[in-house]
C-alpha cells in the first residue's frame, strides 16, 4: 500500500503521462462546462464530436497523414485486429505474408489460420527463441499484404528498419511502439495499436488504414467487423469507447504540445533506453535477452543469475516503489517497459536500485 505514485514499468496497461491524468481528474466532474463527466455525455453531442475529431486531427498531424489515410477507433483491443485483418482482406486464391517475431505475431497468424486463409510465413526468429528481428525474408510470389509486429512486447525486440516489400502494403501491429518515433507511412496499408501502452486505457484500438486497403474490404461481413463501417461513420456507427478516445486525445496533445512531437519523443526514448542498456551491458550480474541490433526501446528484457534472485529483485523493487518489473509469465525473467510516458527520473531510479541490488547480491 502506498499513497505515492510509483515508478511504473508495467507492460500494459502502462504508465500514462502525469499531466494527462491530472487533466482528466480536473475535468472529470464537469467536462467543458457541460455539467457532466466525459463518461456521461452523449457520443452524439457536439462536446464528444470535438473530442473525437481532435484526436483524429492530432494523429494525422503527428504522422503526417495525407487524405488517403483514415484514423479509426475500434473496440476489442489489438487481438480483434488479428482476426479482422484476414477476414476483411483475404479472399479465396489470395495469400498474405506474415513475419513471426514472437507471441503476438503467432496470435495474428493463428487467427488467419482459424479462418482457413492462405498465409505464408515469410520469416521467423523462432530458431533463437525470438531474440532478434529476422533479416532474411522470403516473400511469397504475390502477397496481398505483409503483416508484422513492430515491437515485441514480451521478447523485447523491435524493428529499426522495416523490410522492403516492393510496394506490397505492410500491415503492422504497433501496439507497443506507436507514436514513439516518427514513421514514414508510405510503406503501410494499415497500422493498429491496442491503446493500453502508449496511448490510453485498454479496450480501444487505434487503426490507421489507407484507401487501397479499405477498397479490399469484404462487403458481406457483419457491419461491426468491417473497416469500411468505421471509416464511413467516423468510428461512430455504434457507441464508441468514449473515455478511451478522450484519453488518447489528451495523450496525443501531450506528445505534440509538451514533448514537442515525434522526433523529440524518439530522442527522449533513446536517451532513456541508452541509460538502462548501458548499465546492463556494463554489468556481469544482469544479462539482456534480446540481440543487440534488435533491442527494443520500449521493453527492456533482462535476466539475473537465478530465478530466486529474479524473484527477490522484483519483490524488493516493488517494496521500494518500482513496479511492474516481472517478465511476461510466458518467458519469466525481468522486463522494464519504458514507453513514452516513463520519465527519465524513473529510469534513473531503476538504475540506481539495480546497482545497489547487484552490489548486495553479487
Ligand atoms: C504487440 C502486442 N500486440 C497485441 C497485444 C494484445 O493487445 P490486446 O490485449 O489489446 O488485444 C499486445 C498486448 O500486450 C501486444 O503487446
Amino acid at each position: 500500500m502506498t499513497d505515492q505514485r510509483i515508478h511504473n514499468f508495467n507492460a500494459g496497461p502502462a504508465a500514462l503521462p502525469l499531466p494527462v491524468l491530472e487533466e482528466i481528474q480536473k475535468s472529470f466532474l464537469n467536462f467543458k462546462g457541460s455539467g457532466m463527466s466525459v463518461t456521461e455525455i452523449s457520443h452524439r453531442s457536439s462536446h464528444f464530436d470535438k473530442v473525437i475529431n481532435e484526436a483524429v486531427e492530432r494523429a494525422r498531424r503527428l504522422l503526417n497523414l495525407d487524405e488517403r489515410y483514415h484514423v479509426l477507433f475500434i473496440q476489442g483491443g489489438a487481438s480483434l485486429q488479428f482476426a479482422m485483418i484476414p477476414m476483411n482482406f483475404l479472399k479465396d486464391g489470395e495469400t498474405a505474408d506474415y513475419i513471426n517475431t514472437g507471441t503476438w505475431s503467432q496470435k495474428a497468424i493463428k487467427e488467419a489460420q482459424i479462418q482457413n486463409k492462405s498465409i505464408h510465413v515469410a520469416a521467423s526468429s523462432e530458431d533463437k527463441n525470438f531474440s532478434y528481428i529476422p533479416k532474411d525474408i522470403q516473400f511469397s510470389q504475390n502477397p496481398l499484404f505483409v503483416h508484422l509486429t513492430s515491437n515485441n512486447t514480451i521478447k523485447g525486440t523491435q524493428w529499426y528498419e522495416f523490410p522492403d516489400t516492393h510496394g506490397v502494403p505492410i500491415l503492422a501491429d504497433m501496439s507497443s511502439d506507436i507514436f514513439s518515433k516518427p514513421l514514414d507511412m508510405e510503406k503501410f496499408g494499415m497500422i493498429y495499436a491496442g491503446a493500453q501502452k502508449n496511448l490510453g486505457p485498454s479496450g480501444t484500438c487505434m487503426v490507421i488504414i489507407r484507401d487501397d486497403m479499405l477498397e479490399k474490404v469484404d462487403d458481406s461481413l457483419p457491419s461491426m467487423l468491417k473497416y469500411s463501417t468505421y471509416a464511413a461513420k467516423n468510428s461512430m456507427y455504434n457507441t464508441p469507447p468514449c473515455f478511451g478516445v478522450y484519453t488518447i486525445c489528451l495523450v496525443l496533445k501531450w506528445i505534440e504540445e509538451e514533448m514537442g512531437g515525434l522526433a523529440q519523443i524518439e530522442a527522449h526514448n533513446i536517451s532513456k533506453a541508452d541509460l538502462l542498456y548501458d548499465f546492463l551491458d556494463a554489468s556481469s550480474f544482469y544479462r539482456t535477452t534480446a540481440e543487440k541490433y534488435s533491442r527494443s526501446l520500449m521493453n527492456v528484457t533482462f535476466r539475473l543469475p537465478s530465478e530466486d534472485l529474479e524473484k527477490a529483485f522484483v519483490e524488493k523493487a516493488t517494496s521500494q516503489g518500482l513496479g511492474g518489473l516481472k517478465g511476461h509469465r510466458s518467458v519469466g525473467g525481468c522486463r522494464a517497459s519504458i514507453y513514452n510516458a516513463a520519465t527519465m527520473e524513473s529510469i534513473q531510479a531503476l538504475v540506481q536500485f539495480m546497482d545497489i541490488f547487484e552490489k548486495e547480491n553479487n
